[in-house]
This record gives structure tokens, C-alpha cells and sequence, in this order.
């Protein structure tokens, strides 16, 4: 990765710079991220509802545009606490290294959570990026969801039982002065 791309967590004031990244996204892309359509104003509406959310937002800042994000939000669908990773570059700026920041920084914020990620089964990078981390793949239709285990991708071991609360994975993803809303 360029050394002059900055990984940070971004605060709440920047919620509007996420959506100009977004909005610079293509339609693929978008796709790919979404998985479905998503116009201008949907992802507008999108950011809106991330204003009182709790999810927490990594950007890569090249020349101090975001140009990449990963979102990170705490999965409800789960008894145990998993956190939803979903990650966007854009276009001119893939395969350049920044997605793999994105989810080397993710996985060492959300240590000891297990990650999920879900993308389409026809997104080469995203699963690229999922299996290196050591992701076990399961297959919905044309979704794949990848769970990780945290310990596993940034150690190579293998975690032995959960060893963290939904509370402990709120507090962290919602530190108190980076909460949005
Ligand atoms: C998926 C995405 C975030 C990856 O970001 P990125 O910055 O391009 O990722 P990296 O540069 O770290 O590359 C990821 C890996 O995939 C590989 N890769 C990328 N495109 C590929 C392709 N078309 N075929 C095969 N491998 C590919 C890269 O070679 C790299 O592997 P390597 O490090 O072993 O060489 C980016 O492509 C993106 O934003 N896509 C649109 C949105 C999306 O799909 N989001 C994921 C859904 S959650």
C-alpha cells in the first residue's frame, strides 16, 4: 500500500465524508457493496441511519480524501457477538493493498469478536481478502457469508471459546467520543 494512505477510525463529524466516498462509488461497485441497487439518495439514507447506530467507520485517506471504508457494526442476528464487516475502495484505487489495511486494522479493533462478512459469490477480491483471514465460507444462495476468527487471522490461532460479551462489542464500537448520535 502507497505510504501516503492514513488508516483511522473516523469520527462523527465525518459521517458526510463517508457518504461523498460512497456516492463516488460506481455501479458495480455499489452493487457489489450493497448488494442491491443503490441510487444517491440511498445512500444517503444510509449514512442518515448510521448518525444514531453505534457502527464504527476505518477509513484510508489518500491525500486526506477518504477513499476507502470499512463499516463495522454488531450483528443483532447472533446470540453471540459478531461483528458485520462490509468494506468499499474505490475504483481507481483497488487492488492497490487498501482493502487488506481495512481488515487487518478491523480484526485487531474487534479482537477477540469473531467478524462476519458477507459478499456475492462473483466478488473475487472480497473473498480473496476473506480467505486469507482464514474465513469459513457458507453459501446462501448467491451470498457467501465468511465468518472469521479474530485470534486465527491476526496470530494464526485457532480461538478456543468466545471470549467476549454483545456489551463489551457495544462499548467498543461505540467509544464515547467517536459515538455517531
Ligand atoms: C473488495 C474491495 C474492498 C477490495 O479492496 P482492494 O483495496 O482492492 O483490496 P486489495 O488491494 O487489498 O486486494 C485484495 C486482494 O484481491 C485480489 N484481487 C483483486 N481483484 C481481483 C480480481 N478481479 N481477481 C482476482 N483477485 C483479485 C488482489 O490481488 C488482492 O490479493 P493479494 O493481496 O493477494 O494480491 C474492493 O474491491 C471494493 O471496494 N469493491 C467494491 C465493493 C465491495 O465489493 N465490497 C465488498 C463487500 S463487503
Amino acid at each position: 500500500m502507497s505510504k501516503s494512505v492514513e488508516i483511522r477510525q473516523l469520527d462523527e463529524t465525518e459521517l458526510s465524508l463517508y457518504c461523498e466516498h460512497l456516492m463516488r462509488l460506481d455501479e458495480r461497485a455499489r452493487w457489489m457493496r450493497f448488494n442491491h441497487v443503490m441510487d444517491d439518495a440511498a445512500l444517503q439514507a444510509h449514512c442518515l441511519y448510521l448518525a444514531g447506530s453505534g457502527t464504527m467507520l476505518i477509513g484510508a485517506f489518500e491525500d486526506d480524501t477518504l477513499r476507502g471504508v470499512a463499516e463495522l457494526s454488531l450483528s443483532s442476528d447472533h446470540n453471540a457477538p459478531i461483528v458485520e464487516m462490509a468494506f468499499s475502495v474505490e475504483s481507481k484505487l483497488q487492488g492497490r493493498g487498501i482493502g487488506s489495511s481495512l481488515l487487518k486494522t478491523a480484526l485487531t479493533i474487534i479482537w477477540p469478536a469473531p467478524a462476519l462478512v458477507v459478499c456475492r459469490n462473483d466478488n473475487i477480491a472480497m473473498r480473496h481478502l476473506a480467505e486469507r483471514a482464514g474465513g469459513r465460507c457458507e453459501p446462501a444462495d448467491d451470498l457467501l457469508f465468511y465468518r472469521i476468527d479474530t485470534l486465527y487471522a491476526i496470530q494464526g490461532k485457532a480461538q478456543a471459546e468466545p471470549r467476549t460479551t454483545a456489551a463489551d462489542q457495544r462499548q467498543k464500537l461505540k467509544p464515547a467520543d467517536t459515538a455517531y448520535g
